[in-house]
């Protein structure tokens, strides 16, 4: 069994896309590894949330994730801040990591550009403490995507600097691991690329949007003037609305809707009314079970509590081992 870590942003909340990408692989990754997934509460201070905001916000992703099928008997679910170890392994990785080569990193460069007036020292040292989040389980999986690649780069770099300098073999290198080519690519709404939360206001549909948002943002979705030649090939807005109803309809609906575009009857109204009450009917159980979940304070207090302790038996066996290799052991 392999020790698998994965940190959650703490303003990721979820979308139709994450749920049949990120989610999912969590969900099957449970089964197989010993996983390790938290929320990364301390990342999200470089951008200054308002404390309110911020304690919300990882009460709601817990519950979303909770809500989604993250079993945490199964994994251990825990919030990043609880695990002081990490924070003190971060300061340890810190002492071996260049100034230098944080700079160099490109989500660094992207933020100081996005925000030259907070370049801050928890920015640079981002990656830093994102490997501390790996090597503290010393896992060898790390479910990212792209845009995480070079941190996971770094994160060896930083693992096995350590292992070159106090001449051990301890911590292992971690890989990239998704069972990315299995899973359905979700379209967003606006005709163009993938669903995500940066894309155009409206592209995604979250799990915790009200019914009729969630409609709203359908009937808006980008379509044509609709097929003037029997069976013509679909343009990309419409292939992404049937690829949606793929996921959340019958059979049978996408088939009748499919006949119409071949033989140019299709009313795009009509399938985006239907688009609409299948998400819905996919979507209310998961946003039933996160509201109940956000609001029984108690039951996501003890998962919090539960998670914290099961992260902290690793956690506390990784510092202490620490330690000794660098020789912080006085007594
Ligand atoms: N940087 C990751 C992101 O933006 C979140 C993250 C923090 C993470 N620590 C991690 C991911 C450790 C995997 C492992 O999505």
């Amino acid at each position: 069994m392999e020790t698998v870590v994965s940190g959650i942003r703490s303003t990721g909340n979820l979308h139709l896309g994450n749920y049949f990408g990120a989610v999912k692989n969590f969900i099957r990754m449970q089964e197989e590894q010993n996983c390790y997934f938290f929320i990364a509460d301390y990342h999200s201070l470089t951008t200054h949330p308002d404390p309110v905001m911020l304690r919300r916000n990882v009460r709601q992703v817990l519950a979303e994730y909770l809500a989604c099928g993250i079993d945490p008997e199964k994994s251990t679910i825990y919030i990043q801040s609880d695990l002081p170890e990490t924070t003190e392994l971060y300061l340890l990785l810190n002492m071996h990591a260049y100034k230098g080569e944080l700079e160099r990193a490109t989500t660094f460069k992207e933020k100081a550009k996005k925000q030259p007036d907070n370049v801050n020292a928890g920015l640079l040292t981002y990656p830093v403490l994102m490997a501390a989040d790996i090597l503290i389980h010393r896992a060898t999986k790390v479910p990212v995507g792209k845009d995480q690649e070079q941190h996971l780069e770094m994160t060896r770099q930083f693992g096995n600097r350590f292992n070159r300098l106090y001449n051990v073999e301890y911590f292992p290198e971690p890989v990239a691991y998704n069972f990315g080519e299995q899973l359905v690519k979700i379209p967003g709404l606006d005709g163009s690329g993938k669903m995500g939360k940066s894309e155009a206001e409206g592209n995604a549909i979250f799990l915790a949007d009200a019914p009729d948002v969630l409609k709203k943002k359908v009937m808006r979705a980008v379509t044509d003037g609709g097929p003037t030649e029997p069976n013509s090939e679909k343009p990309e807005a419409i292939k992404n609305l049937f690829t949606l109803m793929n996921v959340v309809s019958a059979k049978e609906t996408v088939q009748f809707f499919d006949d119409a575009y071949n033989n140019c009857t299709v009313r795009y109204g009509d399938m985006k009314k239907q688009l609409a009450e299948d998400i819905e009917k996919f979507v209310a159980p998961l946003r039933e079970k996160i509201e109940a979940l956000t609001a029984d304070e108690k039951y996501l207090n003890k998962i919090m509590d539960m998670g914290k302790e099961k992260a902290h038996a690793s956690s506390s066996t990784t510092v202490k081992e620490v330690r000794d290799i660098m020789g912080i052991s006085y007594r």
